[in-house]
């Protein structure tokens, strides 16, 4: 099975974006994410391209562009363009999800959607074979540090029999309250990729800690 972790970037020291980017390449994380905040779909405000242009300069790792942000068709082109390698944008903020995925496989990137713990699971049945990653929330998307649902296990279960039942291949992504006392227990439920924000970057030792999520 596929065990993948991708650091949220959300809880690097901005200041110090360099050495946040050299950390993570050091590590055994996969993947680096990168989290899009507009101020409008959540009430947090993160950054834009700039800032995902800095820190591709300085990852090694494929960027895993999480966007909360209304109208995310417009602005496909230009996240490709400053970097990012999978774009995850969230069902709700769209009318024709469809279209959206065409268009971020249209810029040669890998397309994953996303819905929040208030959305049924089922919403996600029409597309789940059309996308490389599906993303459950495990929070409400808007700000780090916050506490994991419990009630995602089933979600994640639910979603597991839909991408079986439609033999879809994408990935399952959960984001939200990851920390080391849970990621085994998502690895086992299914989950293939961990997203981790405070729990990497405010531990004592983030190298470390990421290795024990993919090994405990
Ligand atoms: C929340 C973001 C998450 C966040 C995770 O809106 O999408 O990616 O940075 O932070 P932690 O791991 O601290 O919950
Ligand atoms: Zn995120």
């Amino acid at each position: 099975m596929i065990k993948i972790i991708s650091p949220s970037i959300l809880a690097a020291d901005f200041g110090n974006l360099q050495a946040a980017c050299e950390m993570i390449n050091a590590s055994e994380a996969q993947w680096l994410h990168i989290d899009v905040m507009d101020g409008v779909f959540v009430p947090n405000i993160s950054f834009g391209f700039p800032v995902l242009e800095a820190v591709k300069k300085y990852s090694t790792k494929p960027l895993d562009v999480h966007l909360m942000i209304i109208h995310p068709e417009k602005y496909i082109s230009r996240f490709a363009k400053a970097g990012a390698d999978i774009l995850t944008f969230h069902y709700e903020t769209v009318e024709n999800p469809l279209e959206v995925i065409d268009l971020i496989k249209a810029d040669g990137i890998k397309a994953g959607i996303t819905i929040n713990p208030d959305v049924p699971v089922s919403a996600l049945e029409p597309f789940v074979d059309k996308v490389d990653l599906v993303l459950l929330m495990t929070v409400f998307a808007g700000y780090g540090g916050q506490k994991f649902i419990e009630e995602s296990y089933s979600r994640i279960a639910e979603l597991k029999e839909i991408i079986k039942r439609k033999n879809a291949q994408c990935v399952i992504e959960v984001d939200g309250g990851v920390n080391t006392e849970n990621a085994q227990k998502l690895f086992e439920s299914g989950v293939n990729v961990l997203v981790a924000g405070s729990a990497v970057f405010n531990a004592p030792n983030p190298i470390e800690t990421v290795h024990d999520m993919l090994n405990t």
